[in-house]
């Protein structure tokens, strides 16, 4: 036999041959796409660190939403953005809240077409801009909180989620959210754990999105990028308390960890795509550095190439767009 005896390029010589024996697939029904609601807009607010993405005003999201159903997106996955903050969040708990009062809009627009889902945390409603509430000392309170978000999950249920996303990293957010729902005949609510997320310089752009007001960092309950173990471990325990899916973020620094939760637990795995990955990208393609499509492309690949069932991502439509094309 001639030299050499293996030709792994054979299955790539052809697009035709490629498409055979591609690994990995991105179809619309496993994206997600976040959508940011503000109060008090009358029209929609571009969102300067995040090209393409705006701060959708009641209606525009009505718009939002239903081309989502249309295009067969997996899901959305709501922001609200308060005109008012105070000390512990309220306007979260409020069933004229914006994010609330979005969840009505978007259950009513689009029935049961598209799974709704909830941010669940503090940090947009708050003026210190933290995930949970603050003891007199100034340090999160990780048990006063879980009552907050107890209730959260109830209203926003209640509101038209299918899907509630606990996403402040408090220590038994799941199994406090999940008996709340249980008790208050919301059983069918399906909990997305923000299993495992980083206190990530990734979230920049995010920030600004929901004119965060936070001050200092989150770093005594967001996990420190050094550690992966620890990602297993809290996937776990969410997996444990109830958690339906498990998601980790951001994604593209933390793809061994999609792999290793992926590996580790029985359930769905969702990756969050991060407001600082879509900022690199298309700053880089603005300067005409990289080719955008492309770019995209292989980010949403890679992600699931690691493991991740569902990606949310702020491309979520344009991509689902291309591919139905
Ligand atoms: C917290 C929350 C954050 C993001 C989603 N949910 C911000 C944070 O933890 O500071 C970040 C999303 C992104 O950067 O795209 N409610």
């Amino acid at each position: 036999m001639s030299f050499p005896a293996d030709r792994p390029r054979r299955l790539r010589q052809s697009p035709a041959m490629r498409r055979l024996v591609s690994e990995t697939h991105v179809e619309p029904s496993q994206l997600v796409l976040p959508l940011f609601v503000a109060e008090g807009l009358s029209e929609p607010r571009p969102i300067s660190s995040m090209p393409g993405v705006v701060q959708h005003t009641r209606e525009s999201a009505r718009k939002a939403y239903s081309e989502a159903a249309s295009l067969g997106l997996g899901g959305v996955m709501l922001f609200g953005i308060p005109e008012h903050k105070d000390a512990v969040g309220s306007g979260s708990l409020d069933p004229n809240g914006i994010l609330n009062v979005a969840l009505q809009d978007a259950r009513a627009e689009v029935g049961e077409d598209l799974v709704i889902m909830s941010d669940l945390c503090l940090d947009e409603f708050t003026d210190h801009g933290h995930c949970g509430v603050l003891d007199a000392t100034g340090r999160v309170d990780n048990d006063a909180t879980l009552e907050i978000y107890a209730q959260m999950g109830v209203v926003q249920a209640a509101s038209g989620a299918q899907v509630v996303g606990p996403s402040g990293m408090m220590d038994g957010q799941v199994a406090a959210v999940r008996e709340a729902l249980d008790a208050a005949g919301h059983s069918d609510t399906v909990i997305l754990a923000y299993a495992a997320k980083y206190a990530s310089a990734f979230y920049g752009p995010f920030r600004e999105a929901v004119d965060s007001s936070l001050q200092g960092d989150r770093k005594t309950y967001q996990q420190d990028p050094a550690n992966g173990r620890e990602a297993v471990r809290e996937a776990l325990l969410d997996v444990a308390e109830g958690a339906d899916i498990v998601m980790v973020k951001p994604a593209l620094s933390y793809l061994d960890l999609i792999a290793d939760v992926r590996a580790a637990v029985d359930v769905p795995v969702a990756a969050y795509n991060v407001s600082g990955e879509l900022a690199m990208v298309e700053a880089a393609a603005a300067n005409g550095w990289i080719d955008r499509e492309r770019a995209i492309d292989e980010v949403l690949l890679s992600i699931r190439r690691a493991g991740a069932d569902i990606v949310l991502t702020y491309w979520a439509a344009e991509v689902a767009a291309r591919l139905n094309r």
